[in-house]
């Protein structure tokens, strides 16, 4: 076969094995995976290179206006090619329905703003007004079209669907297939231990942590979870910051739940003392949930080398620490009034494969699991996340061995500050592939505005997860009513 490239001599890396070998690309697919491939109108000498799947970012702020109405710095051109210089093929940012939006009219909006990303992309949609007309027509259109998960909120007034509200969206996406993520905080206890703080004058950026305590993520995990087992439903808990709810988590996979998880690079690299940085610093460090401690981060590593989290993602939620972002309300606000979030779509890959591979905390197979096949098997991205004929020819080939400090320049984004400002790293994306186009090498943007397309995905593949059956659903146990 006539290949149009080929990548040589490199060691290609796949979720399940490290061998050498050629990868021959044909109309941005992979044509051919063989010990030698000649041919090849062009040719990469990837030797001494890790020649894996380019990574999925599966969660990241690209756009979008937070619920109390702050736009992201970053724009899907902004924020695909900070992506793609973090070794990242494609993404899949939130298309965010605010209460009052019909499902409709965000995918408009959002195919708009997306039209012009470097990389491929699809969306999770963020669900705040689940209306009758949402869950029973719009829901439905919007997986049938590909788009087949969603976020809901446990937390924020605006954006909290409260237990009976999950049970019934959890219901549609049951039927459907479709992934529902969930952002897991203690409404009710993040607003008394606000009311607590408040009334002692406690409003330095540092108590943000303390406000969202670590049971508030704990007992809503578990929550979650309990809610989406009545329904039999597939569940993403997304962020997941606390040694507490990990456990939950890899607890709750044993008994049966089909259930997912990420956590992310903060909770690994910083701690809730980045929040008492000098004057108002600490507002950079200021998500949700908050930075953590030390044990957190042990606890956590643990939990990613034994399997707990399918993915590492970035909740790359890019608020600049101006009047435009953090500081929307003002400089000397109390934390309640500094906006949520922090970049780092750049860093995460970097971050991890220094952090987990170098250091020998997680393998190179676990690397590209937790990088990318796991979340394209997940959501459904089919022709993505592996290196296999057929496969879409999303590529990043890494310099394992070059070293270099953390700078915001390199994060290529919109932000005027990277919360991993001098973390010492080791390894490099050196050439970044989306459909066989070569989007970066060697530290230059090789794309083209607009070059990334929507990715359909399918319904979650559901095989290797028993699911649940309670009693209550069972007509041979609850008096033969069919609840179904
Ligand atoms: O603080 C964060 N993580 N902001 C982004 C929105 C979210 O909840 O993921
Ligand atoms: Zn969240
Ligand atoms: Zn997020």
């Amino acid at each position: 076969m006539d290949f149009d490239t080929v990548i040589h001599g490199g060691t290609i890396a796949t979720a399940s094995e490290i061998y050498e070998g050629d990868i021959g690309i044909k109309d941005g697919r992979i044509a051919a995976v063989a010990e030698r491939l000649p041919g090849g109108g062009r040719r990469i000498d990837a030797g001494g290179r890790i020649v894996m799947p380019g990574g999925i970012e599966a969660h990241a702020h690209i756009a979008q206006e937070s619920s109390s109405g702050v736009m992201t710095a970053d724009d899907y051109l902004t924020g695909s090619v900070s992506a793609a210089f973090g070794g990242n093929s494609s993404f899949i940012p939130f298309a965010a329905q605010h209460r009052g939006q019909s499902v409709d009219e965000v995918i408009a909006t959002y195919g708009a703003r997306a039209a012009r990303s470097v990389i491929d992309y699809s969306w999770h949609l963020i669900i705040s007004d689940p209306q009758p007309e949402v869950l029973e027509d719009q829901l439905p259109r919007a997986f049938a079209s590909g788009i087949t998960s969603y976020k809901v909120f446990m937390t924020y007034d605006l954006m909290n669907l409260g237990d009976g509200g999950m049970l019934d969206i959890l219901t549609v996406a049951r039927e459907h297939g479709a992934v529902t993520m969930v952002h897991a905080e203690n409404n009710d206890m993040v607003k008394w231990m606000n009311r607590q703080l408040a009334a002692k004058g406690l409003t330095a950026p540092k108590y943000h942590a303390i406000s969202r305590p670590e049971l508030a993520e704990e007992e809503a995990i578990n929550r979650a979870i309990q809610l989406a087992k009545l329904v039999d439903a597939p569940l993403f808990i997304v962020h997941v910051s606390t040694a507490g709810g990990a456990a939950i988590v890899q607890r709750e996979k044993l008994a049966g739940a089909k259930l997912y998880a990420e956590t992310c690079p903060q909770y690994l690299a910083l701690t809730r003392d980045d929040l008492d940085r000098p004057g108002m610093e600490g507002a950079r460090y200021i998500c949700s949930p908050p930075l953590r401690d030390h044990a957190t981060q042990d606890a956590l590593w643990r939990h990613i080398a034994s399997g707990t989290f399918e993915s590492v993602s970035s909740d790359h939620a890019p608020y600049r620490a101006d009047q435009s972002g953090k500081f929307l309300n003002g400089f000397d606000v109390p934390y309640p009034k500094i906006a949520n979030g922090m970049p780092g779509i750049a860093a995460r890959l970097p971050w991890l494969f220094s952090e987990g591979v170098a250091k020998g905390r997680i393998t190179l197979e676990q690397f590209v699991a937790l990088s990318s096949t796991n979340a394209a098997k997940t959501f459904g991205c089919d022709r993505k996340g592996r290196i296999a004929p057929g496969m879409d020819a999303d590529i990043a080939i890494w310099n394992p061995e070059t070293r270099r400090k953390v700078t915001l320049a390199d994060q290529h984004d919109n932000m005027d500050y990277t919360p991993f400002e001098g973390l010492e790293l080791t390894g490099v994306p050196e050439i970044v592939m989306t459909r066989g186009e070569t989007i970066v090498a060697h530290g230059e943007l090789k794309a083209a505005e607009g070059q990334g397309r929507f990715v359909a995905r399918k319904p979650v593949d559901l095989r290797g997860r028993g699911g649940w059956q309670a009693k209550e659903f069972d007509p041979a146990q609850n008096f033969g009513a069919e609840l179904r």
